[in-house]
């Protein structure tokens, strides 16, 4: 084969040039992320969207997170008549009040009395079936944690003596 220096020139540009593109790729690989998020992470000021302004800071939208089925601001099952219980059951305490507890609907009809009489709570009027079915639904009484059911089968039942007069 001849030598021929053009040729040997083309590719050794053609080299460089890819020398070049590789090294700008490397370094965009590197450090590329880095250079737009700060670019990007330019502090923003809380009138804009997104910002509640002159609240905490956090978006708006953190604030109605639900991870797992659970509103995460609250810690409530998000599931039907949320926004109710939400709205209803927040005013006056934590909803950590409610989420701590469980009870049947019966029960939770109870508490509701109890803080109608002593607490203040108002009429929940047409309100109240759903806020009842939601905490009967979400936060009905479990078994997990406690001792198992007794076994009625199991039990030697023996007939109480009693004093003879
Ligand atoms: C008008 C204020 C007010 C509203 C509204 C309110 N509560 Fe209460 N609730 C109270 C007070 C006061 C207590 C007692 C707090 C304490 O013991 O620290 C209480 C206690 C509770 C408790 C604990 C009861 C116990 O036996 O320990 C639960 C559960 C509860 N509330 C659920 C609810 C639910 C469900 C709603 C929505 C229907 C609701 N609350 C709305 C005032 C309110």
């Amino acid at each position: 084969m001849r030598f021929r220096p053009d040729l040997l020139r083309a590719m050794i540009v053609l080299f460089n040039l890819a020398l070049v593109i590789f090294g700008f790729t490397f370094f965009y690989l590197l450090f590329g992320e880095t250079l737009l998020k700060s670019y990007h992470n330019r502090p923003v000021p809380m009138e804009q969207p997104g910002y509640r302004s002159g609240g905490s800071g956090k978006t708006a939208d953190a604030e109605e997170e639900i991870v797992n089925g659970i509103h995460v601001q609250s810690g409530l099952i998000y599931a039907e008549g949320f926004d109710i219980v939400r709205g209803n059951c927040t005013a006056c305490h934590s909803a950590k009040l409610v989420t701590q507890n469980r009870a049947t609907r019966e029960g939770w009809t109870d508490m509701i009395r109890w803080m109608q009489a002593r607490q203040g709570l108002w009429d929940l009027g047409e309100n109240e079936p759903v806020i009842l079915d939601y905490l009967a639904t979400n936060y009905a009484p479990e078994d997990i944690g406690r001792r198992a059911t007794i076994d009625v089968e199991e039990i030697e039942w023996y007939l109480l003596e009693l004093e003879e007069e």
